[in-house]
């Protein structure tokens, strides 16, 4: 199966971390790129997060400056889904929540072409509960990026049961003509990264409750020690733990509660706090200006 062709719109619906970040892969990538949140700042947040990181690609020189220049115009801010609907492909990164992706997926899927592929970077919630509502189901499947999407090569391409063969092996060509390396995984609770990073964040949350070590020594254990690009800490409050506490309770949930991969306390205090990491300025560490600093 091959990739989709440049000259298929792509619609992203999220203009968040990750969402921006897909964007700017897709529209790096030749794609016209309609950007959509349902809050108005969000999308202009999210184009201006673009520029500024294809400017710090530019001054790295690690990209042309017309190529960041026709990037950015293929990004097209939309105030309505409906300025969308010759989109071929639809990725969705809005927030975490089943209820609300379905909603959204009923709505693309009554907008868009018969043809056209829903997409979700869903972290861990199952394609098939989000599949069973749709008429097309087959048209639905995972495209899971990393943060930050237009760094981190890894993509999960995961079919639900009803998930068409052909349209997951066309996301997967697809994500390798964008520079990524995409892998098959079936829709099981958090796919495979997610399942495997539960208990790797929850104990170093244990270690940190039960005061055995500070938060900058277990990241650099860990960076220094073992090879992470980032410690355990370090990568929660970039995934910021809004995020990062509804995919554990997710897992969680869906594995009947194993405690494996129970949730920490720690986490559900940081957001009832506002402490979501980077992005609030404040999480396990403080930023200020580190936070504004363009992505490595
Ligand atoms: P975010 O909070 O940065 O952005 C989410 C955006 O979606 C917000 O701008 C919000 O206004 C918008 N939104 C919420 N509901 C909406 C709706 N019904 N219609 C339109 N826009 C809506 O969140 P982030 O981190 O970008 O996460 C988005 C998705 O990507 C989630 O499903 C998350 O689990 C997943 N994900 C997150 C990663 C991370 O490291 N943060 C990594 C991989 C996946």
């Amino acid at each position: 199966m091959s990739a989709l062709t440049q000259d298929v719109k792509v619609v992203v619906i999220g203009a968040g971390a990750m969402g921006s970040g897909i964007a700017q892969v897709a529209a790096r990538a030749g794609h016209t790129v309609y950007l959509f949140d349902g809050r108005a700042e969000a999308i202009a947040a999210g184009r201006a997060a673009i520029e500024k990181d294809l400017k710090f690609l530019v001054s790295k020189n690690r990209l042309d400056q017309g190529e960041a220049a026709a990037t950015l115009e293929r990004v097209v801010p939309v105030a309505t889904l409906a300025e969308a609907a010759d989109a071929g492909l639809a990725i969705e990164a809005i927030v975490e929540n089943l209820d609300v992706k379905r909603k959204l997926f009923a709505e693309l899927e009554s907008m868009l072409g018969a043809d056209a592929i829903i997409a979700s970077n869903t972290s861990s919630l199952s394609i098939n509960a989000m599949a069973a509502g749709l008429a097309r189901p087959g048209r639905l499947v995972g495209l899971h990026f990393f943060n930050p999407a237009p760094r981190m090569a890894l993509v999960e391409v995961v079919s639900g049961l009803a998930t068409d063969r052909e349209v997951a092996e066309c996301l997967y060509a697809t994500a390798r003509a964008w520079g990524k390396v995409p892998v098959h995984a079936a829709s099981t609770p958090g796919f495979i990264v997610n399942r495997v990073a539960r208990p790797y964040y929850a104990e170093a949350l244990r270690v940190l409750a039960e005061h055995e070590a500070s938060p900058a020594t277990l990241d650099a254990i860990l960076r220094e020690g073992c090879g992470f690009a980032m410690g355990p800490f370090e990568l929660m409050d970039l995934i910021g733990h809004d995020v990062n506490f509804a995919v554990t309770k997710s897992v969680f949930e869906a594995y009947f509660c194993d405690r494996r991969f129970a949730p920490s306390p720690l986490q559900q205090e940081l957001v009832a706090a506002g402490r979501l990491g980077r992005k609030t300025g404040r999480g396990i560490y403080e930023y200020g200006e580190l936070a504004a600093k363009a992505l490595p």
